[in-house]
Parts: structure tokens; C-alpha cells; sequence
């Protein structure tokens, strides 16, 4: 059964009658990582992996909200000041209170919503969950406010109510995502540009192998780097009051900092500025449909992430090299990192014998098999009844 006729079925059940379905997206990232939060360039796209929820005003002040993957139900009024208990709770919770923020109405409401983008996975599934609902919300109270507000929706309900102090990347994928376009983003302008991405045209396909490994303490590490970007910026800006980001600022610029701040600061600041310049040059190898250049760029990723920025793990580290060792053209741990994916670019040749070793050599020394997800560019946030 598809997700729509489930959560109808639960709809009906729970509240009777028919509501609004609104549906938005993970997604995955080409290049640019931890590059948001420092001005800089992303390169990701929306998947056919997401939220749907079918919703309707209830003419109470009170949300009403049923997950059907949880199986659980959470209540909460529009005025409460407290979040909920539920941690899946919260993130509905923030949208409503950071769009009531912004000015804009929220009546209450009742809604069923389910997922289908693996949790954990470093796909985004709070994204997608945020910009579904921040869509939503926005429809049915028709507040009139852009897609670039409701995705700095998403993103504060992660900064103020999930502890996560995340740059701007998965809302805005998932709330301008396209079908078949990679987004260039800047994440300082939030100027964007279209890059339609059709790796199958050229002999290529994308696949995710899943490490099915979520490191604790993730989000407080993520917070962490986020401060050793600031450490590093803060003393740069001290000879160069112009640099506003560590997007901004030359390799130099970092050397002649190298002894004021503590090396770790030092190395972090080392990936980000190398990290921005790669994803302008794989939107350059790609206008020219060079994906070999672009795929090399991902294992320099890859390897920043691992040694310089350290956020990747054993097991993502083992699968990058495997992908090495396969010849397959492009890999790197994606998103946040502490787990999740790698994603990797591979010739159309070497798709099954790379998925088959990715599998039974995890497996032998991790001891579970890693998941693998094909993923299709897709449309963002929407209405779709
Ligand atoms: C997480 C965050 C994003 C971004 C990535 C790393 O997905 O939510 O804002 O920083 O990590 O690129």
C-alpha cells in the first residue's frame, strides 16, 4: 500500500472525512558538506524519499497529530510554551511556533502524516518532515510566506526547538527541490542555480550504501564543529576585517592564524575553505559531463571529512575505501556525518559487483549488512491533493 492510502486510512479512522495531503522530500548532496553553515556552497537535490501528510483545520486551537509509523499519537495547544515529550512531536511543534514567529497565522489542526526516508540515514528525514509541514501550515492559513522563509522555518525549529544548530542545506532541498536538478546553493545569498543531473545519460548511476551505524552524541559534535568554524573565522577576522565567513577567506589567510588557534580549529577551517572550492569545481567538470573529475573530488571530500574534519567513522571509512579499491569513480560519507551513508557515483558496469562486495564485505566484518538505496532527483515540497 502506497503511503498516501495509508495515511488516508488512519484519517479516516482517527478524524473521519478527507483533509489536505502535502508531501516534501529528503535528500542526498553531490558536494558541500558542513560548507552551509560557513557561507558557503552546497550542491544537493530532493529524492523520492519523504513525508506525506494529510491534514485539515480542526476550528480548535489545538494540533492534533497522529504519526502512523510511530503508531502514536501527540496533542498540543497553539499557546503552550513547553514542547512535547515525543522528539518526532517537536519538530511539528517548532514549525508552528517559528511561523507564528514570522507573523504568520496557525489555527489548529489534525493530521496524519508517515515517511519513507530511512531515519538515521543522514538524509534529512527532519527536513523533510519540517518543510511538509511549513508547507502545509502556510497553505491552509494562506500566510503567503516564500519557500526561502519556510525553509528558514525548518531550520530554526532545528537551531531552537531539536538542539541542532544546522546551516540551511536540507530545508532548502527540500522545500526548492526539482525533479532531475541538482540545486547550486549559496548558502550566504541563498542564490541557487538548477543543474540538471542525469548521471544514467552518461553511463553512471548514484547509489547510497547505508552503514546502518548512528554514532550518539551527533548533534552535539555537530554543534561542535560549528564552533571551531566560528573560533576560526573570529581570529582570521582580525587581519581581515572583510572576511565574513570562512567561505570568504584565502587558505592564507588561515595560515596566518595557525598558531592563535587550537589545531583543531585549525584543520576544521582547513577542510571548509578546500571543501568550497571543490563544489564550483564539480559544477564545472559536470557542464562539461565530466564526471570522473567530479567523482575524483568526492574522495578528496571524503578524505577531508575523515581526516581533517572528523566526522566520519570505521565503517564509513571502510566503505569509501572499498569503492576506491573498486574504481569506482566518485564516494564520500554524506551529510552530517557519525554514520549514515556514503554516497557514491559509479560506472553503470560496476553498479552490481560494487553493491554485492559493498554488502558481503561489510557484513563479514561489521557483522550486519549495510542498506543500499538507488535514489531518483524529485520534486520538493508540494500539494499533491
Ligand atoms: C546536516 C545539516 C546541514 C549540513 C550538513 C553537513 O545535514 O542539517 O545543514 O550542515 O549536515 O553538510
Amino acid at each position: 500500500m502506497d503511503i498516501q492510502t495509508r495515511i488516508h486510512q488512519k484519517f479516516t479512522e482517527k478524524f473521519g472525512g478527507r483533509g489536505s495531503v502535502f508531501a516534501s522530500a529528503g535528500r542526498i548532496n553531490l558536494i558541500g558538506e558542513h560548507t552551509d553553515y560557513n557561507g558557503g556552497y552546497v550542491f544537493p537535490g530532493a529524492i523520492d524519499k519523504g513525508i506525506v501528510t494529510e491534514i485539515r483545520l480542526n476550528g480548535t486551537e489545538r494540533v492534533n497529530l497522529y504519526s502512523a509509523d510511530y503508531d502514536a499519537c501527540v496533542s498540543f495547544g497553539l499557546e503552550e510554551p513547553d514542547k512535547p515529550a515525543e522528539a518526532w512531536a517537536c519538530y511539528v511543534f517548532g514549525v508552528c511556533r517559528e511561523t507564528i514567529k514570522r507573523g504568520g497565522k496557525v489555527a489548529g489542526f489534525d493530521a496524519v502524516f508517515a515517511g519513507d526516508v530511512p531515519l538515521g540515514a543522514g538524509l534529512s528525514s527532519s527536513a523533510a518532515l519540517e518543510s511538509c509541514f511549513a508547507f502545509a501550515i502556510n497553505e491552509l492559513n494562506h500566510n503567503g510566506i516564500d519557500r526561502f522563509e519556510l525553509a528558514r522555518i525548518g531550520q530554526s525549529t532545528e537551531h531552537n526547538y531539536c538542539g541542532v544548530k544546522c546551516g540551511i542545506m536540507d530545508q532548502f532541498a527540500s522545500c526548492f527541490g526539482k525533479a532531475g536538478c541538482l540545486i547550486r546553493l549559496n548558502c550566504k545569498t541563498l542564490e541557487h542555480k538548477y543543474f540538471p543531473f542525469d548521471p544514467s545519460a552518461h553511463g553512471y548511476r548514484l547509489v547510497l550504501v547505508d552503514s546502518c551505524v548512528k554514532h550518539e552524541l551527533a548533534s552535539s559534535a555537530y554543534n561542535k564543529r560549528r564552533l571551531s568554524c566560528e573560533n576560526a573565522i573570529a581570529a582570521i577576522r582580525k587581519n581581515h576585517p572583510e572576511a565574513g565567513t570562512l567561505s570568504d577567506c584565502k587558505r592564507l589567510w588561515l595560515e596566518e592564524v595557525r598558531g592563535e588557534i587550537p589545531e583543531e580549529d585549525f584543520l576544521r577551517a582547513e577542510y571548509v575553505i578546500g571543501e568550497v572550492q571543490r563544489v564550483l569545481d564539480v559544477c564545472d567538470a559536470l557542464e562539461r559531463d565530466d564526471f570522473e573529475t567530479a567523482g575524483e573530488m568526492m574522495y578528496q571530500t571524503h578524505f577531508g571529512l575523515s581526516k581533517l574534519y572528523e566526522v566520519s567513522c570505521e565503517e564509513l571509512d571502510f566503505l569509501n575505501k572499498l569503492a576506491r579499491r573498486m574504481d569506482v569513480t566518485g564516494s564520500r560519507v554524506m551529510g552530517g556525518g557519525f554514520g549514515g551513508c556514503t554516497i557514491n557515483l559509479v560506472r553503470e558496469e560496476l553498479y552490481q559487483p560494487f553493491v554485492d562486495a559493498a554488502k558481503s564485505r561489510f557484513e563479514a566484518k561489521f557483522g550486519h549488512a549495510p542498506k543500499i538505496y538507488d535514489v531518483v532527483i524529485s520534486d520538493g515540497a508540494r500539494q499533491i491533493a
